[in-house]
């Protein structure tokens, strides 16, 4: 579980706190999607998730903040990393070996998995993230699509109980891109890894994601079950974030007094509420 209480940050030198004043809890077995328009503050809660806020940057640090009951602020990120992994949005930043295979390994031996176990971790990590035929190849030559993949592989070899991902499908196509989601999808509900993911495509967070968390200005604005969420589009779209096509037309037609049912997440929902509508014209 992890509990942020009134959590805030300012970068030294910033004019404005990057987090403010941020309480959450997020359960174990947690889907959560982060969504935020640019400078929200996004990426500096996952630093904070994984300590290197405020181990690693200077700044203004208050509130609290407990990863499996570790208080952050004093507990070193090396310690976090074992029970929580992150994927940063600056993929080349947090490479550190040459060839994809040895990025693998590096993390397995660092945290002293067994030699015997180590083969089987790394064909099944590259095997989930679809990159098994890049074992071999430099990173240096991969397609940014492609770190990102290996990134991934990287932390999900290491098994930790809960995985942070910083817009893992930034340089990613949507075939791709849902991918990935599906690969967090299946380590959330077949091993239980509570999931925290930054993601701008609002479509897959409404398909994949339990819950969502809105950020504005350093601010936690929304958060909760993805439908109750969407519930607040107007705050969503004030606060500068993409909204489902088929949540505006829902409002819009709410607001014309022609559709009064469930607000639909998805093409399918949309379909249905399209018959209903059409039913009762
Ligand atoms: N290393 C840094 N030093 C100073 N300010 C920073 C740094 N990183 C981010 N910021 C500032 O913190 C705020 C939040 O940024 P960030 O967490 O990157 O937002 P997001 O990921 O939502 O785009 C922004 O105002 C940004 O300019
Ligand atoms: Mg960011």
């Amino acid at each position: 579980m992890i509990e942020l209480k009134n959590l805030g940050f300012r970068y030294s030198g910033a004019e404005r706190h990057a987090l403010d004043g941020i309480s959450l809890t997020i359960e174990d077995g947690a889907f959560l999607g982060l969504i935020g328009s640019s400078g929200a503050g996004k990426s500096t809660l996952c630093y904070a998730l994984s300590g290197i806020v405020p181990h690693h940057y200077r700044g203004d640090f208050y509130g609290e903040l407990l990863v499996e009951g570790m208080d952050s602020a004093e507990h070193r990120p090396e310690e976090i990393a074992r029970v929580l992994g992150c994927v940063f949005q600056d993929i080349d930043g947090q490479m550190v070996a040459s060839v994809v295979e040895d990025e693998i390994l590096f993390g397995l031996e660092n945290f002293g998995v067994p030699r015997e176990e180590i083969e089987g971790r790394v064909a099944e990590a590259l095997a989930a993230a679809g990159i098994s035929e890049l074992r071999c190849r430099a990173i240096s030559d991969l397609s940014g699509g492609q770190k990102q993949k290996v990134a991934i592989a990287a932390i999900t070899a290491l098994r930790p109980k809960i995985i942070v991902l910083d817009e893992p499908t930034g340089e990613l196509d949507p075939r791709s891109s849902r991918r990935v989601f599906e690969t967090l999808k299946e380590l959330n509900e077949q091993y239980g890894v509570t999931i925290v993911v930054v993601e701008q495509k609002i479509m897959l967070l409404c398909e994949f994601a339990k819950r969502l968390a809105v950020m504005e200005e350093g601010k936690l604005i929304l958060e909760g079950e993805v439908r109750e969420v969407l519930q607040s589009a107007g705050r969503m779209e004030a606060a500068g974030v993409n909204i489902p096509r088929v949540t505006t037309l829902a409002r819009a037609l709410r607001e014309e007094g022609l559709y009064g049912g469930r607000l639909p997440l998805n093409l399918e929902e949309g379909e249905k509420m399209m018959r209903e509508v059409g039913l009762s014209c």
